[in-house]
C-alpha cells in the first residue's frame, strides 16, 4: 500500500469529520490537502485548488506567508507552550494590549481562548456571573437573533438559532428567546433592499415585558455568516445597542466571522461607534494558522469580579491552551500586517474588485435567485430556472456544484442550495476572476448533470443543512 493509500484508509477507518454524515463521506472521493501557498492548496495527488472559503473563513494572508512563518519560527525557538493559568508571557501581554488599544475604549480586558465557540461561551458565562455578583441573579435569559450561529457548545447553541444544526439539543439549553432578523441585500457597495422595522419593534416589545429576566443579547453584527451571509442594514447595530442600553442588558457582539478585515475593518462595531460589553473574536485573529480566540470585556464588568479569594467572585473558566505563545506570535504579526493592509487602502480595493466581479458574473444569471456580498463574504442562492422553486434538499445541488468545482480547481463550501464565497484577504484580481469563472462553469456542469436525487457515489461530503 502506498503512503497515499494508507492516509485514505486511515481516514476512512478512524476519522470522524465535523458536520459530516460519515456514511456519505466514506463513499465519496477523498481529498487530502498536503500543502499551501498564497490562496492555493495542493492535494496529495498534486492537484491545485483556490482556497475559496479561506479554510473555513480563517485565512487572512494566504498559506505559507513568509512573515507569519518567520514570527512562528522565532517563537518556536523560544517556547511552544507555557500555561496562562497564573503565569503570563510577553506575547500574550502584548496581544492583549494591542487588541484592547484598537477596540472601543471601555473594552480594556482580553480573555483568551482557542476557538470562536469558547469566545462566546465565555462572554455568556461572564454575563451570567456578573448579574449574580451584582445582586440581579434572576437575569439569566439569553436573547439571540433568528438565523444566528455562535458555535456548538451548549450556551452558544442556545444563543444561536440555526435550525437542524442544534434543534435536538434544545432541552439542554439555558433560557433563550430570539427576535426576527432584519432584511438587507447588498452587492458591490449598493444597498438593494433594507428593512429593520419589524425586527427592532419585536425586540423592544419583548424587553418592555421581560427585560428584568434578561442577561444579554448576542448578535453577529452586519452579516450572519452561517445563515448564508444574511445582512443587516446600516444603523441596525446602533439601534440594537441603544435598545440594550435602554433596558440595561449586556450586548455581546460575535465578531468571530466579521472582524479582522473580512468586511473591510479590523472590528466592525467601530463602523457605527458601537461599544459592546463583550467583543468576541476568533477565526481571522489567528490568520488561519493556529487556534486563537479572545473575548474583550468592559473594564467595569471586570471590576465586579474583583475581591478576596474567599469572596468567591473568581471566574472559574479556562482552557489548557489559552494564550498559546505560538498562536500569539502569529496573531501579533497578523494584526500588524492587517493594519497596514487596511491603512494602505489595498483591502478596500480588493473588496471593490470582488463585488464588481460577483455582480457581473452572477447578478441576473438564470440559475441565481440572489447574490449578496459585503466585504469579502458572499453567498450565491441558486435556482433551477428563473423564478422556479429551489431544488429539493435531496438534490444536494450545493454539494454537486462543489464536487464539480474541485475538478475545476476550486475548494468551495455550500449551504443547501447556496454557495458561500469567502476568499483569503490577499486574493488578487486574476484569482477573483478565476473564482467567478470556475464557479460559473461548475454550476453549469452540475446543473446540466442533475437528473434526480443524488447517488452517494457522486458526492463529496456533508449534509446540505450541515455545510458550514
Ligand atoms: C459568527 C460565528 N461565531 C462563532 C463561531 C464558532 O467558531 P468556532 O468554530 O471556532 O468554534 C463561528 C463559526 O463558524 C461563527 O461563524
Amino acid at each position: 500500500m502506498s503512503a497515499k493509500e494508507a492516509y485514505n484508509q486511515w481516514d476512512l477507518e478512524h476519522s470522524w469529520h465535523p458536520f459530516s454524515q460519515m456514511q456519505e463521506y466514506c463513499s465519496w472521493p477523498l481529498l487530502q490537502v498536503e500543502r499551501g501557498e498564497g490562496c492555493w492548496l495542493w492535494d496529495t495527488e498534486g492537484n491545485r485548488y483556490l482556497d475559496s472559503n479561506a479554510s473555513i473563513w480563517t485565512n487572512t494572508f494566504g498559506h505559507n506567508d513568509p512573515d507569519l512563518n518567520a514570527a512562528l519560527q522565532d517563537q518556536l525557538g523560544k517556547v511552544a507552550h507555557s500555561t496562562y493559568l497564573g503565569l503570563s508571557h510577553p506575547l500574550a501581554a502584548e496581544l492583549a494590549h494591542r487588541l484592547t488599544e484598537l477596540a472601543p475604549e471601555p473594552l480594556q480586558r482580553a480573555f483568551f481562548s482557542d476557538n470562536g465557540s469558547n469566545a462566546i461561551e465565555i462572554a455568556l458565562k461572564l454575563s451570567y456571573q456578573y448579574w449574580q455578583l451584582t445582586d440581579q441573579p434572576q437575569r439569566k435569559r439569553i436573547i439571540g437573533m433568528e438565523g444566528g450561529y455562535h458555535g456548538d457548545t451548549v450556551g452558544t447553541m442556545a444563543a444561536g438559532s440555526s435550525g437542524r444544526f442544534h434543534e435536538r439539543f434544545s432541552e439542554w439549553f439555558p433560557e433563550n428567546w430570539h427576535f426576527p432578523a432584519p432584511r438587507c441585500h447588498r452587492l458591490a457597495g449598493k444597498i438593494l433592499e433594507e428593512d429593520a422595522t419589524q425586527s427592532l419593534q419585536c425586540l423592544e416589545r419583548y424587553l418592555q415585558m421581560e427585560a428584568d429576566n434578561v442577561a444579554c443579547l448576542v448578535l453577529e453584527p452586519f452579516v450572519q455568516g452561517a445563515a448564508g451571509m444574511v445582512q443587516q442594514p446600516p444603523g441596525f447595530l446602533k439601534s440594537v445597542e441603544q435598545i440594550c442600553r435602554r433596558f440595561g442588558i449586556h450586548l455581546i457582539l460575535d465578531e468571530v466571522f466579521v472582524a479582522f478585515g473580512r468586511l473591510g475593518a479590523l472590528y466592525t462595531c467601530t463602523e457605527e461607534s458601537v461599544e459592546p460589553d463583550f467583543l468576541c473574536l476568533g477565526k481571522g485573529i489567528g490568520a488561519g494558522y493556529l487556534p486563537m480566540a479572545a473575548t474583550l470585556v468592559r473594564e467595569a464588568i471586570y471590576s465586579a469580579f474583583l475581591g478576596k479569594w474567599e469572596d468567591d467572585r473568581t471566574f472559574f473558566h479556562g482552557h489548557t491552551f489559552t494564550a498559546n505563545p505560538l498562536a500569539c506570535s502569529v496573531a501579533l504579526k497578523n494584526l500588524e500586517k492587517l493594519q497596514e493592509l487596511i491603512r494602505s487602502g489595498q483591502l478596500d480595493k480588493t473588496i471593490k474588485v470582488f463585488g464588481q466581479a460577483l455582480s457581473e458574473s452572477f447578478n441576473g444569471h438564470p440559475n441565481v435567485s440572489e447574490v449578496r456580498q459585503y466585504g469579502l463574504s458572499a453567498t450565491i442562492d441558486l435556482q433551477p430556472i428563473a423564478g422556479a422553486k429551489a431544488w429539493p434538499e435531496s438534490a444536494r445541488m450545493g454539494w454537486r456544484i462543489c464536487l464539480a468545482a474541485r475538478k475545476n480547481g476550486l475548494l468551495l463550501r455550500p449551504l443547501g442550495n447556496s454557495l458561500l464565497l469567502v476568499p483569503p484577504l490577499i486574493i488578487q484580481p486574476d484569482e477573483i476572476d478565476f473564482l467567478c469563472r470556475q464557479t460559473l462553469l461548475s454550476m453549469d456542469e452540475a446543473i446540466a448533470d442533475y437528473s434526480g436525487p443524488l447517488q452517494a457515489s457522486h458526492m463529496p461530503t456533508g449534509t446540505p443543512s450541515a455545510s458550514l
